[in-house]
């Protein structure tokens, strides 16, 4: 049976074609309160896209566990090998806003939110398990110089690459982007990574340090810089075509989940700094360790419910799951919530898409488009019975010393990216010099190439020597 066409209000709608005018020919009439209607719905259909990582994807799915954690976390939805926990991800491009192509070099968002029964989980990573800057101070400036130029309103090779030769820390990140993997053929083809560190704690109250790694069981695979042009001018949506398509054929991806644990005082005592995320944690150190399958077998039903209206955040974490002192970890902490207020309303939580799956009782009440709201009580303590707290869910603190300051973070900039170029076979350096030429190249200020050259130059003078030679640059300045 077809639906009859209705108002908002459920009014039955007669005609949705020809707006009521004064005779045949005559002005549109203020009555018309359909047309108004409308209209103004369609004023307001957009909303702010994300500050970051606005261009996505995203699909649903669930997690299930293959190897029991509870001797490590008390967190429900890594414990009973076989438990599933529906879950819902978004990829992303960082710096390119809602209609910009799939298939420009950038970083990959790699975002999971799990609908535990203790609330939601949210893994908020990257398809990197590192990052460009470690303190959230820099976050906006960072964030600036990957957008548009405030006079040209173009993106800038300039500004992104002044930004990294002089943030030293960025250039593990900068290596793993300029490499074959700044461009991901697909988003079932890519890795994921919670990046930072965070806490697990046990039912006694055992602390770990803990790094998350989705491993793509569609093995990696990434695109030419001629194909992924190409591609960006045939089809802007490459990489959500492909993961729609790929669902809605059943052809389901998947994600291997493993973890590094790492004992509390041995990642205290750990030769470098642990909470610094333009750092990894050696696997030969702390082998991964596989705890489950993640599965995406369903597609948005509405892409804007689903996917738009969809908020996640670092600080959505459960019993037995806690932060780290990565400060940049910290900043997050507070910075997304506050986005999503702006960019969603107060009461984005109530939205279907963030809804726990689980009940919400609490003493905050009321705000733009509240739904659903309890009606007892709404002050706590009371004598009404309203809903108690859970202290077996409170926080394990760490001991804390020194003196409140602005601190640099770990000097140890370079070595790192050193590594990576080693590990690099001959022809991922040689691909990776060329993405760097052409990149760097196309810097118009010989100072911001000179600069940047000297990072991989620290990182590994045969790195450094490579890049100044594909750019022409004299070698002897470096050494
Ligand atoms: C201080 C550093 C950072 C700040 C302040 C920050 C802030 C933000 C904000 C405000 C959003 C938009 C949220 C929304 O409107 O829903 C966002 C999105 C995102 N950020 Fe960050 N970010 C930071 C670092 C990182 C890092 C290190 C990662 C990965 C390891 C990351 C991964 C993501 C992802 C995947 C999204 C998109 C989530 C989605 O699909 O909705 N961010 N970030």
């Amino acid at each position: 049976m077809t639906n009859k066409l209705t108002t908002n209000e459920g009014q039955p709608w007669a005609d949705n074609q020809h707006s009521q005018t004064a005779g045949q020919r005559g002005p549109v009439l203020i009555q018309d309160y359909q047309l108004l209607e409308k209209l103004a719905h369609f004023n307001r259909e957009r909303i702010p896209e994300r500050v970051v990582h606005a261009k996505g994807a995203g699909a649903k799915g669930y997690f299930k566990v293959t190897k029991d954690m509870r001797a490590y976390t008390k967190a429900a939805v890594f414990s009973g090998v076989g438990k599933k926990t529906p879950l819902i991800t978004r990829f992303s491009q960082v710096a390119g806003e809602a209609g910009y192509p799939d298939t420009y070099r950038d970083v990959r968002g790699f975002a999971v939110k799990f609908y535990t029964e203790e609330g939601n989980y949210d893994i908020v990573g990257n398809n990197t398990p590192v990052f460009f800057v470690n303190d959230p101070l820099k976050f906006p400036d960072f964030i600036h110089s990957q957008k548009r130029d405030p006079r040209t309103h173009a993106r800038s090779q300039d500004m992104q690459w002044d930004f990294w030769s002089l943030s030293p820390e960025s250039v593990h990140q900068v290596t793993i982007l300029m490499s074959d993997r700044g461009i991901p053929a697909s988003y079932r083809m890519m890795h994921g990574y919670g990046s930072h560190t965070f806490k697990w704690v046990n039912a006694t109250g055992e602390q770990f340090w803990v790094k998350y790694h989705f491993k793509t069981n569609q093995g990696v695979h990434n695109l030419s810089n001629e194909l992924a042009n190409e591609l960006a001018g045939k089809d802007t949506d490459y990489l959500q075509n492909d993961l729609f398509n790929a669902i809605e054929t059943g052809d389901y991806p998947s994600w291997t989940v493993a973890v590094q644990l790492v004992p509390y005082e041995d990642g205290l005592n750990y030769p470098q700094d642990i909470f610094d995320v333009t750092k990894v944690i050696s696997q030969k150190d702390y082998p991964l360790i596989e705890i489950g399958q993640m599965v995406l077998d369903e597609n948005p039903t509405n892409n804007f419910e689903d996917i738009e209206e969809l908020a996640f955040s670092p600080a959505n974490l459960v019993p037995g799951i806690e932060a780290s002192p990565d400060k940049l970890l910290q900043g997050r902490l507070f910075g997304y919530k506050d986005a999503e207020r702006y960019r969603l309303g107060a009461n984005y939580e109530q939205l279907p898409v963030n809804r726990p799956k689980v009940p919400v009782h609490n003493y905050e009440r009321d705000g733009r488009m509240a739904q659903n709201q309890a009606t007892g009580v709404n002050y706590e303590p009371n004598s009404d019975g309203g809903p108690i707290e859970v202290p077996a869910a409170k926080m394990h603190g760490d001991q804390l010393s020194g003196q409140t300051g602005n601190y640099p973070t770990d000097p140890d900039y370079y070595s790192a990216a050193g590594k990576l170029y080693n590990l690099l076979t001959d022809q991922e350096q040689a691909r990776l010099i060329e993405n760097i030429r052409l990149n760097l190249g196309q810097v118009t200020k010989p100072a911001i190439q000179i600069r940047e050259v000297q990072q991989f130059y620290q990182a590994d003078p045969e790195y450094g020597r490579r890049v100044a030679a594909a750019l022409h640059l004299d070698t002897a300045q470096f050494e």
